[in-house]
């Protein structure tokens, strides 16, 4: 059997507990990061939540073996480091995605990046001094809802 993937969930809001849980039940070990403390210490138990919530629709089968694959990180370096795949889920500023985008850049070791939010052809051409690695290396995901969905 081959060895489980890790994504890195940057920011644990209302959208990146959504996609932990996706990537949780799904096999992936998934870690978990996000600079305001309280919500980084929620978010285990909201994404658990969120998991029993998918099983009693019947869209996830192990729960409780999903939330057993969610790990909190010491920072965003930690968080990031040798995985397969970032979610980026931060707040749709773009001051902040510009800034976030450029430590990703930095610490994130060959995984791709992903994000999903309003706005985003603008956005996207605003989120790096470097757009033409931007285009090779980021995933832009449709602005959607609930991932699960
Ligand atoms: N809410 C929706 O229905 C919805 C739907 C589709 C896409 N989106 C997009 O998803 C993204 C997140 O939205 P949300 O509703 O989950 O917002 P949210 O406010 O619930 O969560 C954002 C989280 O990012 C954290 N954060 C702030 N600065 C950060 C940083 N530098 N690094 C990492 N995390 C940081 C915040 O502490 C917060 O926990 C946005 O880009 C938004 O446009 C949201």
């Amino acid at each position: 059997m081959s060895e489980p993937k890790t994504v890195a969930i940057v920011g644990t809001g209302l959208i990146g507990c959504a996609w932990a849980a996706i990537f949780a039940r799904a096999g992936w070990l998934v870690r978990l990061t996000d600079p305001h403390g309280p919500t980084l210490d929620a978010a285990k138990q909201r994404i658990a939540d969120e998991l029993r919530g998918l099983a009693r629709h019947g869209l996830c089968d192990d729960p409780d073996g999903a939330a057993k694959r969610l790990t909190v990180a010491r920072d965003l370096a930690d968080a990031v480091a040798g995985v397969t795949f970032v979610q980026e889920n931060g707040p749709e500023k773009v001051e902040d995605k510009i800034a976030l985008f450029d430590v990703l850049w930095e610490a994130k070791d060959g995984a791709i990046s992903a994000r999903d939010g309003a706005a985003r052809k603008d956005t996207a051409r605003r989120e790096s001094s470097r757009p033409s690695a931007l285009l090779q290396r980021v995933v832009i995901g449709p602005m959607g809802q609930q991932p699960a969905l």
